[in-house]
């Protein structure tokens, strides 16, 4: 960082960051308070039908309130590069923000009105904004970020996700606000930080490569620069964002479409979307959704400390991810996590097939443990950063879109059939995220490249597609590019 201690350049990542924290929060904040919610439901029903309502729709209506999150999260991913070119990456944040105040509204006054049904849109609203600003928080954090510590600023992003749940956890708390009456107000509070928000953004910057690229406005990125920089001196960010603006123009805007048709995406399109699908099918979102059940069932008596154990467990292995990726490589750190996780599914199939002998419980908490830092050692982060990786700058956009769409819709299929699955199933219900983890293990060994420490040129080739002209580290893009490699139109085999 040149120049003074770089705090205004942290005040605006911390702002930028507290969209993470909310796509935390509301990933974690529905799992304590299950039984409140079912009881919500049949004491709704009552009121209306006067009967209790049957376990089966009960499960539903459960479910649904769960997995909506993820519909709306899909089409919240799907329209971030959208808003993002039309509002700004600041005014979108802002604006996107009046999403959290409406969901968090209507959850909070579900029970006053006695609507369930308000829960259900409560959190199809947040999903929406949540699905925003998994694409939002990552672009702006990237594109304020100084060249030589965007990929450790990158990771503030998970690092956002996973306090958001452990506070989430904390809160869910029956002594704090996981109880019978206060729960509505436990996921009303996502309006808190949205507000916070709205005042701070005000005091942050827009983007400068937004500024220069999109509005080509050189005069307010470098006033922008100059103030998250700390120093006068910007010449070479300025420099280096000519160079992407001139290459931008050089490199036609991929569509969706186009980057399905080409057989150069075909490659890199295929271990990205294999990559979303392998963090969510790991069965996670089952841990984080669902864990005090889960601890229910396998005998643990105080299940929400155990929920709030993996909450801090994720969030240590985060950290220690964020360490250890540029050195061990995303390629066997995926391995290893995949793996380790498919032998923690295993040990929690046991554990709950077993709960009736002595200290099973204990066996069940730790399984879950080492699923969770499993999970943050490689399949967590991992799938997020890679995408960009795989593709050059024309087709980026297309294929994070489709990427985090992905992602978000093996979420929604996860959280929606995991409660049912668990009916069936049973114990044995961890075995079918073990034979996901197992295929998505081979799949990886085969056909992922390890792109650390290479270039876009090197990692190109391995595709078989026509690298740029010019060799630049990840780190450094090319300054030039050649349209070659990113047009459809370009000389491939279709
Ligand atoms: C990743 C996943 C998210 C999951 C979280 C757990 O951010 O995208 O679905 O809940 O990790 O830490």
């Amino acid at each position: 960082m040149k120049g003074h201690d770089g705090s205004y350049l942290l005040f605006s990542l911390g702002t930028a960051v507290i969209g993470s924290l909310q796509f935390g929060y509301n990933t974690g904040v529905i799992n304590a308070p299950e039984q409140k919610l079912r009881s919500f439901f049949n004491d709704t029903w009552v009121e209306r039908y006067g009967e209790p309502i049957s376990p089966g729709v009960c499960t539903i209506v459960w479910s649904v309130a769960v997995a909506i999150f993820s519909v709306g999260g899909m089409v919240g991913s799907f329209s971030v590069g959208v808003m993002a070119n039309r509002f700004g990456r600041r005014r979108s944040m802002f604006l996107v923000n009046c999403l959290a105040v409406i969901g968090g509204l209507l959850m909070g006054f579900s029970t006053i009105c006695s609507s369930y049904e308000m829960v259900i849109a409560g959190r199809l609203v947040i999903g929406l904004f949540c699905g925003l600003f998994t694409g939002l928080t990552p672009m702006y954090v990237g594109e304020v970020s100084p060249t030589p510590l965007r990929g450790a600023f990158g990771t503030l992003h998970q690092l956002g996700v996973v306090v958001g749940i452990l506070i989430a956890q904390v809160f869910g708390l029956e002594s704090l606000l996981g109880s019978a009456k206060l729960w509505p107000l436990l996921l009303a509070l996502t309006v808190a930080p949205a507000i916070l928000q709205c005042i701070l953004l005000p005091f942050c910057p827009e983007s400068p490569r937004f500024l220069l690229i999109n509005l080509k406005q050189e005069e307010q990125a470098r006033k922008a620069l100059v103030r998250l920089r700390g120093s006068e001196d910007v010449s070479k960010d300025l420099q280096e964002m000519k160079e992407e603006s001139a290459k931008m123009a050089m490199e036609k805007k991929v569509t969706i479409l186009e980057l399905f048709r080409s057989a150069s995406y075909r490659q890199p399109l295929l271990i990205a979307v294999m990559l979303q699908l392998s963090q969510q099918l790991s069965g996670i979102n089952a841990v984080f959704y669902y864990s005090t059940g889960i601890f229910e069932s396998a005998g643990v008596k105080k299940p929400i400390y155990a929920t709030i154990g993996a909450g801090v467990v994720n969030t240590i292995f985060t950290v220690v991810s964020l360490f250890l990726v540029e050195k061990a490589g995303r390629r066997s750190l995926h391995l290893l996590g995949l793996g380790g996780m498919a032998i923690s599914a295993l040990l929690m199939t046991i554990s709950l097939l077993l709960k009736t002998l002595p200290g099973m419980s204990y066996v069940a908490i730790t399984a879950v443990m080492l699923f969770v830092a499993m999970f943050e050692l490689g399949p967590g982060p991992i799938p997020w950063f890679i995408v960009a990786e795989l593709f050059s700058q024309g087709p980026r956009p297309a294929a994070m879109a489709v990427a985090g769409c992905c992602n978000w819709t093996a979420n929604f299929l996860v959280g929606m059939s995991f409660p049912k699955l668990e009916e069936l199933c049973g114990p044995w219900v961890f075995l079918i995220f073990m034979a996901f983890l197992i295929l998505f293990f081979i799949f990886t060994f085969i056909k992922v490249p390890e792109t650390r420490g290479k270039t876009f040129d090197e990692i190109a080739r391995s595709f078989g597609g026509a690298p740029p002209p010019t060799s630049s580290s990840i780190e450094d893009p090319p300054a030039t590019a050649s349209a070659a490699t990113t047009l459809p139109a370009s000389p491939v085999k279709e």
